[in-house]
């Protein structure tokens, strides 16, 4: 194939009828690969994966793939688009193999012999193949969302959103879920929403940080890693000294280990007592780019 696509997002900006601002001029580039958008409850997340799956029209702004518009010819995009929805929702009583193969035709896969080698690959490929024939009602939520990739994945789509598709999954079947993805093609745009820090971490080369509608944050993660370097620092305090903490430094983050709170505060050079440098993770790019934006509001 070799065909190589970027996805451009340029000053995107949706208001819901009820004035909810949801995105605030977002623009990105998305190269092929696997790109992490992560961000808090109510950030604009699905907003922004439902208008690029042209399930619902920007109020301003524009998207394109390659050099199809988006906007102006959702139904060339939707040929090559796989989606995987937030709430999948529909779990009717009706086989996993049935129903794949249902999806199948409506993605115009009309041949009988391509259709069943197409469904019957992709069950074998989201390790489903044992329980082809039982309802989907039935399936657990690790199941449902290996169903869900298995629908996405139908013909080969150069674009693939999938939203919040993590969230629930024991470790077990999050890392089941997570391999899948990771197996998708190099030269497939496959955009992962997330809240969960790790997601991106463990699987995408490049990462944009979405809150209030607006994208905070873009890079390499390694990279933004890197920026924090000799700037998080780590410090155990007793639970009942966490507000005068919060009061005096900027807390990034806070955990409870062994009835004791560690805290992670940001700061330029070494805060004062007890504070030790630690190496900063992803999880510190996060929590302090979401720190400096509501400081900032
Ligand atoms: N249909 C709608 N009508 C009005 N407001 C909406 C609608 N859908 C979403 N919103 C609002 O838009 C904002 C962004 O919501 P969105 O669902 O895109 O965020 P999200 O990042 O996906 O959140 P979550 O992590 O909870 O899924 C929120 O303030 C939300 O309440
Ligand atoms: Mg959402």
């Amino acid at each position: 194939m070799g065909e190589y696509r970027m996805l451009q997002i340029e000053k995107l900006t949706h208001v819901y009828g009820n004035g909810t601002r949801a995105l605030d001029g977002v623009t990105l580039a998305i190269p092929p690969g696997m790109f992490g958008l992560l961000g808090p409850n109510g950030a604009g997340k699905s907003t922004l994966m439902r208008t690029i799956a042209t399930l619902q029209t920007p109020t301003s702004g524009s998207i394109h793939f390659g050099d199809l518009d988006v906007i102006a010819t959702p139904e060339l995009l939707r040929r090559t688009l796989g989606y995987l929805p937030q709430d999948f929702g529909v779990y009717p009583r009706v086989s996993a193999y049935d129903m794949l193969d249902h999806m199948a035709v409506l993605k115009g896969i009309a041949g009988r012999a391509e259709r069943k080698e197409t469904v019957e690959a992709l069950l074998h490929q989201v390790n489903l193949w044992a329980v082809r024939k039982k309802a989907l009602a039935g399936f657990s939520g690790g199941m449902r969302q290996r169903f869900g990739i298995a629908q996405a994945l139908i013909g080969n789509p150069q674009l693939i959103i999938v939203d919040e598709p993590t969230a629930g999954l024991d470790p077990e079947e999050r890392n089941r879920f997570l391999n899948l993805l990771a197996e998708i093609g190099d030269n497939v745009v496959v955009i992962l929403s997330t809240h969960i820090v790790e997601d991106v971490a463990d699987l995408c080369p490049r990462m944009a940080v979405l809150a209030g509608g607006r994208v905070l944050l873009e890079g390499a993660p390694l990279a933004l890693i890197e920026e924090t370097r000799g700037r998080v620092w780590q410090k155990t305090i007793a639970r009942d000294e966490l507000e005068a903490h919060r009061e005096r430094y900027r807390v990034i983050s806070t955990r409870l280990f062994a009835g004791r709170t560690i805290i992670h505060v940001v700061a330029d050079g070494a805060p004062g007592e007890g504070f030790t440098p630690v190496q900063g993770g992803l999880e510190d790019v996060y929590f302090s780019t979401l720190d400096a934006s509501r400081r900032a509001a």
